[in-house]
């Protein structure tokens, strides 16, 4: 049997960091949106093993894999732990980018498999599992706009935020999420997002209410890489953006804007300037 599953990015609309916990982990508040960008992922119900297999030489193809470790956990909770799996993943998410590419992979797995058996799990299990998985597996599962706390994995649901088109650019490095969160235990935390307001911006569907109050608490880190992230978003808002603002911990940034033709000319400049940029729609929920 061969099933297909769209994995879509997230964005993070602003992201908190309120206190390191004894786990290791840090408690987060982060409104997040999926995004019509997206992996496409190819599973084949076949042989035995399971494994991985990408566009990009680089994807491991192994249990190293969130999407490999996701098929392996699902198979076992569904007691089918013999079951073999191939999973073709054809990445258009840039890695390391904060966009949650590797996450939204082990999401889109966990949909499709629950769809081939058909739906041995309901939606809370499912969600649970993900979360085993990954602090931001269980948003990527569920997606459309939720506001995210714990790790990332307790998840509300959000109104949706106001009509806009998104612009989002990568530059050519990406930053390692376990490298920024030391960097950022590092200093005390000096300015954090108006979560409140931005909510209550988004349920009055005021655009421009939500775009003051686009904050990332990753931004303000000491990383020299930041200098080129200032200069994307300056690039984005002398673009036409209402806004701009890094997502999770980076690499990529994105804009909001409202004009068509300020969207796609600012892709395109940014695309020649920074070598990786798209347009993007924001997405309902997946599940
Ligand atoms: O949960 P996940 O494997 O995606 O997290 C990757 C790394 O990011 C963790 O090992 C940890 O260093 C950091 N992290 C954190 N607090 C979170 C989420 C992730 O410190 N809420």
């Amino acid at each position: 049997m061969t099933v297909y599953e769209k994995a879509c990015a997230k964005i993070n609309i602003s992201l908190d960091v309120t206190a390191k916990r004894p786990d290791g982990y840090h408690d987060m508040v982060m409104p997040m949106q999926t995004v019509s960008l997206c992996d496409e992922l190819t599973l084949r119900l076949e042989g035995s093993g399971i494994r991985a297999r990408s566009n990009l030489r680089y994807v491991p193809s192994d249990d190293r894999n969130l999407a490999v470790r996701a098929a392996r956990r699902y198979l076992t909770e569904i007691g089918k732990p013999e079951q073999g799996l191939q999973i073709e993943l054809h990445k258009k998410i840039p890695v390391g980018s904060g966009m949650g590419g590797g996450s939204a992979d082990a999401a889109a797995v966990l949909r499709a498999l629950n769809r081939a058996f058909g739906e041995p799990l309901g939606r809370e299990q499912l969600t649970a599992l993900a979360g085993e998985i990954g602090s931001d597996v269980a948003f990527c599962l569920i997606g459309g706009t939720m506001l995210a706390t714990g790790r990332g994995e307790v998840l509300s649901p959000l109104p949706p935020l106001p009509p806009c088109r998104i612009v989002i650019v990568k530059p050519g490095f990406s930053i390692s999420t376990p490298e920024l969160f030391q960097k950022l235990d590092r200093a005390p935390i000096r300015c954090h997002p108006d979560t409140d307001g931005l909510i209550a911006a988004m349920r009055q569907g005021d655009l421009s209410g939500v775009c003051r109050r686009l904050y990332n608490v990753f931004e303000d880190v000491d990383d020299r890489r930041m200098r080129t992230i200032r200069q994307i978003k300056g690039g984005l808002l002398d673009g036409g953006a209402l806004g701009a603002v890094m997502t999770g911990t980076g690499s990529a940034v994105f804009g909001l804007f409202t004009d068509d033709a300020a969207t796609e000319s600012c892709c395109e400049k940014m695309k020649k300037e920074y070598g990786f940029a798209c347009t993007a729609e924001a997405v309902g929920e997946l599940l």
